[in-house]
């Protein structure tokens, strides 16, 4: 097999990620918004963090009330998430787009009951970078359904969450188990 490394530059992404909706609440109305770039980052206590550009209308709604919530749409959710990412808040209420439910963290952090993992988060740093803002939130609280869990763990089969590859600019489902972590590899030398 020829292994000849191309160097495909510095607008790339280490793909596929997994879709995030960030609500907030901005000039008192919940409002989402579409983001790729959102991860887990650090383990104990657990921060999410989401990279959000500072002239977002969803980056004044997270500053002002240093709470936020990431929700993890399905497949069936692709044109309603596309379209939190093509139309923004400060135009188009966004509001009345979900059903909605509140957590520990009230209306500032609204979540939506259509997707199967919903995180509440409490903001615990904000990190200017060169062309984003980082937002780091602390969990709170994290939602789910049973029908979304399996042997006491979330069922990413049954959330069939939607992911993305962003510079080709596509949807994905995920694909089929491929073998057990932190097992497979134990007698692997
Ligand atoms: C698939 C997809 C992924 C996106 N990822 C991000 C992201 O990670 N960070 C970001 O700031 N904007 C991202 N956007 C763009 C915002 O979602 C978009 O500008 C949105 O309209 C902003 O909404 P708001 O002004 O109501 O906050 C993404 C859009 C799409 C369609």
């Amino acid at each position: 097999m020829d292994h000849e490394k191309i160097n495909l530059g510095t607008d790339v992404r280490i793909n596929p990620m997994v879709i995030g909706l960030i609500g907030s609440q901005v000039n008192g109305k919940a409002n989402f918004i579409t983001v790729g770039q959102v991860y887990r980052l650090n383990m104990k206590p657990a921060y999410i963090g989401t990279s959000i550009h500072p002239t977002h209308y969803t980056a004044g709604g997270i500053s002002e009330h240093r709470v936020f919530s990431v929700n993890i749409p399905h497949c069936g959710m692709a044109a309603v998430t596309d379209y939190c990412g093509v139309v923004s808040g400060k135009k188009h209420d966004k509001s009345d787009l979900f059903e909605l439910f509140y957590g520990e963290l009230g209306e500032a952090a609204p979540m939506i009951v259509e997707c199967p993992m919903c995180f509440e988060c409490r903001l615990v740093d904000t990190v200017e970078m060169p062309s984003n803002t980082l937002y780091v939130g602390e969990v709170v609280a994290s939602y789910s359904e049973e029908r979304f869990i399996k042997d006491g763990h979330p069922d990413v089969q049954a959330m069939n969450p939607l992911l993305y590859t962003a510079t080709d600019r596509k949807y994905w489902s995920i694909g089929s188990y491929v073998a057990k972590a932190y097992q497979v590899g134990v007698g692997y030398r």
